[in-house]
């Protein structure tokens, strides 16, 4: 007997190939003379059916161990399946039930659940369809992200998750101190003493590894950066969470014309991957969650994304006969009704917008000749708005010291980002992928927490 996965078992296993499975019990099926059951080991949406004759030894006795969310090995010969819906079943020989699962009182019985109530239940969720395929597609995903850098010579470069620096300026920043809380000490002034603090500084969790990725690519040319980022922004919607992953390239010799089409190439990219390995997960979600999933991921694929300027967008909005809760003028930032608005239902399609009002942006923005707008650009999907968000960088020193100090911030904290332009500075560009809103994006997913496994979000940090 052989041990193998599920998947590698529905795809290629033959009749009277002697096998072993390990997996959890899915719905047990209880007939005159045998009994179905429907073994799921993660490996794939659909599980391995496997019959159990009533002659087996200790029939009545296993049977009645083997209920829904038991974990079990079995090991038998594969059958050319009889029934529809399956090529392949197992005939089961051996039977062993490490654990069990008490029928009244495990949660996942064979309905249909709300996925509110599968977040309460979050270390029992994974266990499902639906969230079993959603990480399946984040797995596949993670992989080709690295994949496309890597075959386009990328370094990964690991950025710090405690920072002393808040590189978006907005202050959503998580602080990190091993001070005692009762007793916080002061100084004489009356602040708190960071000095006693472990870092004898404020510390943060990061926003973004965007600061330090340039620093690396200063010397290795193209990087990535791929890893958890934090933000105490209090907004409890379905498109923000207070630790999501991001993934930032970062290429020195680059403009934003360059940071488009790397953006454009990288989404496409990942689709067609996930296309590729997770089919069947990709096919379920069209069918289940969203009947676009497969009409949205071969748009991404074979057509171009639509660039337009913030300036041209803002005509767009002003022109449309549709009323929106937040009044546009130039100005404003886009709020995710604009977004939605332009990407879903002018273009249908991903919408790249350039060229931000300088108000707006962050410091590290490149201005542009008019004084007015910086080569920003956001990338809006349909159905989610916002999951790109990048620019070229500001290379010339004597600006970035204007724009940094016209945004309030201490020029002294960030002398190591100036040293970069004052040796060897070059024109770059970079931008940030949302990793959670990509995967809402594929899979049509309607909350952004439940494609992560643990959320984090206002008054949740559960499991
Ligand atoms: O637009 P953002 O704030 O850009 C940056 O952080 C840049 N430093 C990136 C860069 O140029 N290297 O964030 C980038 C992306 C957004 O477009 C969005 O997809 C995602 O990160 N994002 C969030 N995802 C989930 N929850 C949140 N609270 C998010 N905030 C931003
Ligand atoms: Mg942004």
């Amino acid at each position: 007997m052989t041990l193998r996965r599920i998947v590698e078992i529905l795809r290629t296993g033959q009749p009277d190939d002697a096998v072993t499975i390990r997996g959890w019990v899915r719905t047990k099926r209880e007939l005159k003379d045998f009994t179905f059951v429907d073994v799921n080991d993660g490996s794939s949406l659909t599980g391995l059916q496997v019959v159990l004759n009533k002659d087996l030894p200790s029939y009545a006795d296993i049977i009645a161990q083997i209920n829904t969310g038991a974990a079990v090995e079995v090991s038998g010969q594969l059958v050319a399946s009889l029934g529809k819906g399956q090529r392949i079943e197992m005939q089961g020989q051996t039977i062993t039930v490490h654990g069990g699962a008490d029928p009244e009182t495990y949660p996942l019985q064979k309905k249909r659940h709300s996925f509110e109530f599968l977040r309460t239940i979050g270390h029992l969720r994974s266990r499902t369809n639906t969230l079993g395929a959603v990480f399946r597609v984040r797995n596949a995903c993670a992989n080709a992200i690295h994949q496309f850098f890597q075959e386009r010579g990328f370094m990964w470069v690991h950025t710090p998750l405690i920072t002393a620096s808040d590189c978006e300026g907005a202050g959503e920043l998580f602080a990190v101190t091993n001070l005692d809380l009762q007793n916080v000490p002061k100084t004489k002034s009356g602040d708190v003493d960071y000095g006693q603090d472990f870092f004898g500084r404020p510390a943060y969790l990061t926003v973004s590894g965007q600061l330090e990725a340039e620093i690396m690519a200063m010397a290795f040319s193209n990087v990535y950066t791929f890893g958890p980022t934090f933000r105490a922004e209090n907004s409890n919607t379905s498109r923000h969470l207070a630790e999501f992953w991001m993934v930032e390239p970062e290429m020195a010799f680059c403009n934003l014309d360059g940071n488009m089409d790397l953006a454009e190439q990288f989404l496409k990219y990942l689709f067609q991957r996930v296309l590729d390995q997770c089919l069947e997960d990709m096919e379920f979600f069209n069918q289940r969650i969203s009947d676009t999933v497969l009409s949205n991921a071969d748009a991404i694929i074979n057509s171009q994304f639509e660039r337009i300027t913030y300036t041209e967008a803002i005509a767009l909005l002003e022109k449309s006969d549709r009323t929106f809760e937040y009044p546009v003028s130039w100005g404003l930032d886009l709020q995710s009704e604009h977004e939605r608005y332009l990407a879903e239902e002018l273009f249908k399609r991903p919408v790249i917008v350039t060229d931000y009002p300088v108000e707006i942006k962050a410091f590290y923005m490149r201005l542009s000749d008019d004084g007015k707008t910086v080569r920003a650009m956001d990338v809006l999907a349909p159905g989610i708005g916002e999951i790109i968000g990048g620019s070229q960088r500001e290379e010339r020193l004597d600006i970035l010291e204007q724009r940094i100090q016209a945004q309030g911030m201490p020029l002294e904290d960030l002398w190591w980002y100036r040293d970069l332009r004052r040796y060897g500075t070059v024109e770059h560009a970079g931008f940030g992928l949302g990793f959670e809103r990509l995967v809402q994006f594929m899979t049509g997913m309607a909350n952004i927490r439940d494609v992560i496994p643990f959320p984090r979000s206002p008054l949740n940090a559960e499991f």
